[in-house]
């Protein structure tokens, strides 16, 4: 579904340096067209870790996968990433015009690009123009979240990482539907190729966190 640039309406995100950020939601469109929690929580958990030294994202290589509003990737680039948003072509004009709207406030860089998880003619494209020196970091805030989709957002993520890459992914947990099931589709199927580990609720923002969002880091096997 066309995301309708003409309804928005902003988020405000501090970082703890004082830097505002401001997302832009559309009122109409599917799912990618908010912000959800777990992509604030994650980014909430860059923030506090850059601050308290336990992590750069200065000059790395950033990958946001089913971005939507591309805010995680935002953020990233506000800590100094050159980062990339990426969602289903829809959603790259809502992912463009956050990045118009904040251009002024990141130390890094951020680009928007189109990437259906799967579409292995998007992957060596972006591989082969945008990211040829690999990638440091994927994130992804809760896209688990699709039956049909699970199997090639794993590939996506295992196509694109290198053994240099590591995975940042946040979920909400949900006991709707077979959500419950997919996460462990999910976590059954990147288990044969990272090593999967979840960050302590401790090492997340004291303030911006729930017990029900969790993030998970993934590094490669090999
Ligand atoms: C629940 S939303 C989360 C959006 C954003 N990460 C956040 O947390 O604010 C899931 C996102 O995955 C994207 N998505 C779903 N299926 C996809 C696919 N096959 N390829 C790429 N992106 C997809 C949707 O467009 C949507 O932006």
């Amino acid at each position: 579904m066309a995301v309708d640039l003409s309804k928005l309406y902003g988020r405000d995100f501090e970082l703890s340096s004082g830097v505002e950020l401001n997302f832009l939601q559309s009122e109409t469109g599917d799912v990618g067209c908010v912000v959800w929690d777990a992509a604030l929580v994650l980014c909430a958990y860059l923030d506090h870790c850059q601050r308290k030294g336990l992590l750069n994202l200065g000059h790395q290589t950033v990958l946001e996968l089913g971005a939507g509003t591309g805010a995680v990737g935002l953020v990233a680039a506000t800590l100094g990433a050159d980062s990339f948003v990426s969602d289903l072509p829809e959603l790259v004009p809502l992912m463009q015009q956050n990045i118009d709207k904040n251009k002024e406030k990141l130390s890094g860089s951020c680009q928007a690009a189109p990437l259906e998880w799967g579409d292995v003619v998007q992957m060596n494209h972006l591989k082969e123009t945008a990211f040829n020196n690999g990638l440091d970091y994927i994130m992804l805030a809760d896209c688990v979240y699709y039956d049909e989709s699970v199997k090639h957002l794993v590939d996506t993520i295992v196509c694109l990482s290198s053994s240099k890459t590591t995975v940042l992914c946040s979920y909400e947990e949900r006991e709707l539907g077979n959500k419950e099931a997919l996460q462990s589709q999910f976590f059954k199927l990147i288990s044969e190729h990272f090593s999967a580990s979840e960050i302590p609720m401790s090492e997340h923002h004291p303030e911006l966190s729930s017990p029900d969002i969790h993030i998970f880091k993934f590094t490669s096997l090999s």
